[in-house]
């Protein structure tokens, strides 16, 4: 086979179809959007400027970018501001060859500032369900509690929840994880369990491989955000690849928070040597530089990862999926197809 140039692999990356699972859709917020929705409120930034405002995404962990990541979200204040954010997020997610994005929205991060709930999701699903009639570009909706609230505040929230759950696919945890384990959340979990969500949880990104385990063991979730600090504990390694628990892994997300000092350093390579079920994702785009396109890109210029090797990624992304098993199939055989058509 001749060697692949770097334009080829850009494009067959953006050719294979695609399903994005980690992405928080505050997170796609971009800094060309806060100044017009600032404008529109009337609400004044402490940035001069697009430019200034990126500049300032410069981050020492996970909670320097969640103090700028929350401040941010406050231009978002009605129906109309979280259908522009959805759509725009769609559209590049479309461009990069999404064909199934399931989305994370944090709603104590808007109700807390007296953002109605139905405000928040009736926005989110009007631009989810205009991506599908245009492009059927499918999605799920993942209802996130803040892990450094209360178990109380995430109760309320499921309260809330509640009337939408035919518009709620599951729920996750997300937020600063160090000190907030998932052990905290086990009672809100089994009710949304009960009540027929899906569940997933951010664990193992700062926080220590016995965070996985509770989010497995305790939380019962079908698949973990991040789970990178897996790789500490070869016992846990095993298991994720016997039972194939899938991994959401943000490579950008990881380098920009310093959970890698390189993308030379990331350990997805050496986890999807070992079997497991690892995907790639882009978590919080508009702060950590990339799409979904992008960060697949960067993974593979660090580590060199083949053609194949990429193929495997996308096509542990519908095994990963919450989809029905005939739609799984059809997509990974697009997949391999996909792929025979660009070799
Ligand atoms: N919320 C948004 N992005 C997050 C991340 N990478 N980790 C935890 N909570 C988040
Ligand atoms: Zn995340």
């Amino acid at each position: 086979m001749t060697a692949w140039s770097d334009a080829a692999l850009a494009h067959l990356i953006r050719a294979l179809p695609k399903a994005e699972l980690h992405v928080h859709i505050e997170g796609t917020l971009e800094p060309e959007l806060t100044f017009a929705l600032a404008r529109k409120h009337g609400v004044r930034l402490p940035y001069k400027s697009v430019h200034a405002l990126r500049r300032a995404y410069d981050f020492d962990d996970l909670q320097s970018f969640l103090d700028l990541y929350y401040a941010g979200a406050d231009v978002l204040r009605e129906e109309s501001d979280f259908y522009a954010l959805t759509r725009a997020y769609l559209q590049r997610a479309r461009v990069d060859g999404v064909v199934h994005a399931e989305i994370f929205f944090d709603p104590q991060t808007h109700t807390a500032r007296g953002v109605a709930f139905a405000d928040v999701i009736s926005g989110i699903h009007r631009a989810l369900a205009e991506a599908e009639r245009a492009w059927g570009l499918t999605h799920r909706l993942i209802l996130c509690f803040l892990r450094h609230l209360s178990e109380e505040d995430a109760q309320r929230t499921l309260d809330q929840a509640l009337p939408y759950r035919h518009l709620i696919a599951g729920v996750g945890l997300d937020s600063s994880e160090v000190g907030h384990p998932p052990s905290k959340f086990v009672t809100v979990f089994e009710r949304a369990r009960a009540a027929g969500f899906g569940a997933v949880a951010h664990a193992g990104e700062e926080g220590p491989p016995a965070y996985i385990r509770e989010a497995l063991d305790l939380l019962q979730v079908s698949r973990i955000d991040h789970g990178v600090r897996c790789e500490e504990d070869a016992e846990l390694v095993a298991r994720l690849a016997r039972e194939r628990v899938p991994l959401t892994v943000c490579p950008l997300s990881n380098t920009r928070l310093k959970v890698f000092a390189r993308m030379e350093d990331h350990n997805i390579g050496r986890l999807l040597a070992q079997g497991l079920c690892v995907t790639i994702n882009s978590d919080d785009p508009a702060y950590f530089g990339g799409y979904i396109a992008d960060n697949y890109l960067a993974v593979q210029r660090a580590l060199n990862l083949s053609p194949v090797s990429l193929a495997r990624i996308a096509k542990n992304s519908f095994e990963a999926a919450w989809l029905a098993d005939a739609d799984k199939r059809r997509w990974i055989a697009g997949v391999d197809a996909c792929l025979l058509r660009l070799t």
